[in-house]
């Protein structure tokens, strides 16, 4: 089974064919299997990540035909295309700067250090959202994300442009929107505070949400019905109305 994965060595892009050796007639390898062995045998100095090997970490993530997919559970295919998550800054090979995102709500999560997973009073879409991994699928087309990247993408940016994730990215995505609905639910969270998540989220471009088809999660998550419709609709008059149906 054949398969492409783009590398990048020094800010160059190369296109390596690898021919995956099946283990059985009916093996089926996930897209993490794949990288291993072509690691262990013809690119061993390849560039990915991974942990769990289960879905539970998100570090695996990868493109596959330009979709964001959590690599330890994508079955691949002959011909496919495997390169970093194009909505990320590209370090080496398939690995992306992550930090951008998560400096971004740096010091803005209400009970940062007080995990609540175990709250029985929490309401069930608590529960639902803690299910996130944090692999970041849902940047991919995300047009407030792109706003970091002047509408498009890190490598759509010119040379020395492009926003230094060491400072958080200004504007945000489904995933922080979501981290902020967490807070919202958060039966330990103050008024305050969920006002303060609300205004966060407002900041961040919940603007960009308004009349957007919407996020799809890569595990699942109701993204649009747990998080997105019920912010917009908080936020009320401090957004632009929806004239998309015009
Ligand atoms: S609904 Fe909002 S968070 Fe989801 S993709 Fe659109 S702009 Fe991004
Ligand atoms: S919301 Fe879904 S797609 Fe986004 S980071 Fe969490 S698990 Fe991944
Ligand atoms: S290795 Fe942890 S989610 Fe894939």
């Amino acid at each position: 089974m054949k398969v492409e994965i783009v590398t990048r060595r020094d800010g160059q892009e190369a296109i390596v064919e690898y021919d995956y050796q099946l283990r059985g007639e009916d093996e089926k390898p996930m897209v993490l299997d794949v990288l291993l062995q072509a690691q262990a045998t013809e690119i061993p100095d390849l560039a990915y990540r991974y942990g769990c090997r289960a879905r539970n970490c998100g570090v695996c993530t990868v493109d596959v035909n330009d979709k964001p997919r959590v690599a330890c559970r994508a079955i691949a295919r002959d011909g496919d295309r495997i390169s970093p998550m194009a909505t990320l800054p590209a370090l080496s090979d398939l690995v992306v700067r992550r930090d951008g995102v998560a400096r971004q709500m740096r010091g803005r999560m209400a009970n940062a250090g007080q995990g609540n997973d175990l709250n029985v009073e929490a309401p069930d879409d608590y529960h639902a959202l803690t299910a996130c991994i944090e692999c970041y699928a849902c940047l991919d087309k995300c047009p407030m994300h792109a706003r970091n990247f002047d509408g498009g993408l890190p490598g759509d940016m010119p040379a020395g442009t492009a926003p230094d994730p060491a400072k958080g990215y200004r504007w945000g995505n489904p995933f922080s929107l979501l981290k902020l609905q967490i807070n919202r639910l958060d039966p330990l969270t103050s008024e305050t505070g969920k006002g303060a998540a609300l205004d966060h989220a407002v900041e961040l471009g919940l603007d960009a949400c308004v009349g957007c088809k919407g996020c799809k999660c890569g595990v699942g998550i109701d993204l649009m019905g747990k998080v997105v419709r019920d912010m917009v609709a908080a936020a009320g008059d401090r957004l632009p109305a929806d004239d998309s149906s015009d």
